[in-house]
């Protein structure tokens, strides 16, 4: 999707559709499109609510063709997050009419970057289709290709604020993209394949441990959960070394990249199960994050780690009871194979931590029990460090993102006992995304470290007015937040 910022009125601007944002309470004004706003407001046929469309052909006193109407609820309650929101919503409405080109008008709300950046945002990723593999695609294909943008004056903040949201929806989708790709498709290898494409196209530093080399390093915990399947396991390493750093940090983006998790023996109820594609979303998304951090070029050193395999019932699997020992050190005792997420995490942490790693950062479709806990509005977030948290929490926010923080006292640790080993891979059935947390806070050696369970928020059950079902790309835009804003830790 392409944008220009224009300064001519959105009267005068000749476009097949021209956007307006449209607020609950305030019809236009009286002669608006020759007046007809005005009507459509009276009658309640429009009245301004959120998600609200309605297109007016040849309005009147317009160059534009149509005039396409975006609800936008209260004026006083509009936050970016609903910019966010219309933006998605007019993109949709434009594509499912078939229409490529369009303008859009920020009027009121010009000159306020974080408003463009929103809107920016919302049309990209509104704009995205999961149809990689659908032969006939929705409306002819016809995705939404140009954008106008009319604002009052055209800044350097304006500019920034364009190109920031651009990059970092584009690589969004990206990854919404990649979440999409079924199980017999995207395999831990193939997945090497497209993060080693995408990482030489961005110009980042590409590594990709296989098998052997982890079985060297030690990744026993890993490669545990790999042996059921006929697919080899990798860790994909992406580097992103600033030219000038602002300080010593080294910021480490771990993603669990279970490409397909049939529970391995341990196996899952077949209902829903296809949906399992997902569980490598954190492995997309820290990948998508390098790519929009590639071309930022914030001034902090930022590696991505993603330890990918398949979970697989075959017959090398481990069986539970299995006892590992992890890169780390201890012992695990794998009571249940379905709770992999954690084992591969475990020998990803310690080395993203022994690899210099100053400040970590995980994302992990990790425990049904999160979504439990809060829904599929908030992802959780773990961690042993309160400041460290403070300003992944505040990334979230800046980015528009919901996460929402959860205990971590030591006492959910005695979940984790084991009789027979230093601990076991399963806590039971309460607090179960707490003690994962505190699972995978045994092997971060120290380092501050938040982790984010995204297992309730990285997959769209529904189809919603401002996007489609599947994929969403969540936390993408928080990685990119938090990186792209880095100040020096004290
Ligand atoms: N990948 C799942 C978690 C998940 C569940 C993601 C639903 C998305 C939607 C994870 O590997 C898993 O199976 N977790 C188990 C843990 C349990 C065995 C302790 C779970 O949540 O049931
Ligand atoms: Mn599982
Ligand atoms: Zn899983």
């Amino acid at each position: 999707m392409e944008f220009t910022l224009t300064t001519t009125h959105s009267r005068e601007i000749e476009t097949p559709a021209f956007a307006m944002l449209c607020f609950s309470g305030e019809p236009p004004a009286e002669q608006t499109a020759g007046g007809v706003l005005k009507e459509m407001f009276a009658s309640g046929e429009f009245t301004g609510k959120a998600n609200e469309t309605a297109v007016v052909h040849r309005p009147v006193g317009m160059k534009a063709q149509r005039l396409l109407l975006v609800g936008c609820g209260e004026r006083a309650k509009f936050t970016p997050a609903q910019m966010r929101t219309a933006g998605g919503v007019m993109a949709r409405a434009l594509q499912a009419r078939s229409i490529q080109q369009a303008a859009v008008g920020l009027d009121g709300l010009t000159n306020q970057p974080e408003m463009l950046r929103a809107l920016t945002e919302g049309l990209i990723t509104g704009g995205f289709e999961p149809d990689q593999y659908k032969t006939e695609k929705k409306n002819g294909g016809k995705l939404l290709e140009r954008v106008e943008i009319s604002c009052i004056e055209i800044t350097p903040e304006m500019e920034a604020a364009l190109e920031r949201a651009r990059i970092t929806g584009e690589a969004q989708n990206w990854t919404r993209a990649l979440v999409n790709e079924p199980g017999n498709v995207l395999t831990p290898r193939l997945l090497a394949e497209r993060a080693r494409a995408m990482a030489e196209e961005s110009g980042l530093e590409c590594e990709i441990l296989d098998e052997a080399r982890m079985r060297q390093l030690g990744f026993r915990t890993l490669l545990g959960v790999a042996q059921g399947s006929a697919e080899p396991p990798v860790m994909i390493v992406l580097r992103y070394t600033p030219e000038q750093a602002s300080s010593e940090d080294h910021l480490a983006l771990v993603g669990k990249g279970v490409t397909f998790d049939t529970g391995g023996i341990s196996i899952k109820p077949s209902d829903g199960m296809e949906k399992m594609k997902y569980d490598m979303a954190g492995a997309a998304a820290v990948l998508g994050a390098m790519r929009a951090l590639a071309r930022l070029k914030p001034p902090v050193k930022v590696t991505a780690f993603a330890p990918c395999v398949e979970n697989m019932p075959g017959a090398k699997a481990q069986r539970p009871g299995d006892i590992v020992k992890t890169f780390q050190g201890k012992t695990v005792e794998v009571l249940n194979t379905d709770a992999e997420g954690r084992l591969i995490l475990a020998d990803a942490l310690t080395y993203a931590a022994r690899e210099g790693c100053t400040h970590l950062v995980d994302a992990a479709t990790l425990t049904g029990a999160i979504a439990v806990a809060l829904g599929h509005l908030y992802a959780g977030a773990f961690s042993n460090h309160e400041a460290w948290q403070q300003r992944v929490l505040e990334a979230a926010k800046s980015a528009g993102e919901r996460i929402w923080p959860f205990p971590m006292d030591a006492e959910y640790s005695e979940l984790l006992k084991s009789a027979f080993a230093d601990l076991a891979n399963i806590g039971g059935r309460w607090g179960g995304s707490i003690s994962a947390a505190k699972f995978l806070e045994e092997f971060v050696e120290g380092k501050p470290w938040v982790h984010l369970d995204i297992a309730g928020v990285a997959w769209l059950e529904e189809a919603k007015p401002w996007m489609a079902k599947g994929p969403t790309g969540f936390p993408v835009r928080t990685l990119v937040e938090l990186a792209a804003g880095w100040i020096r830790s004290a």
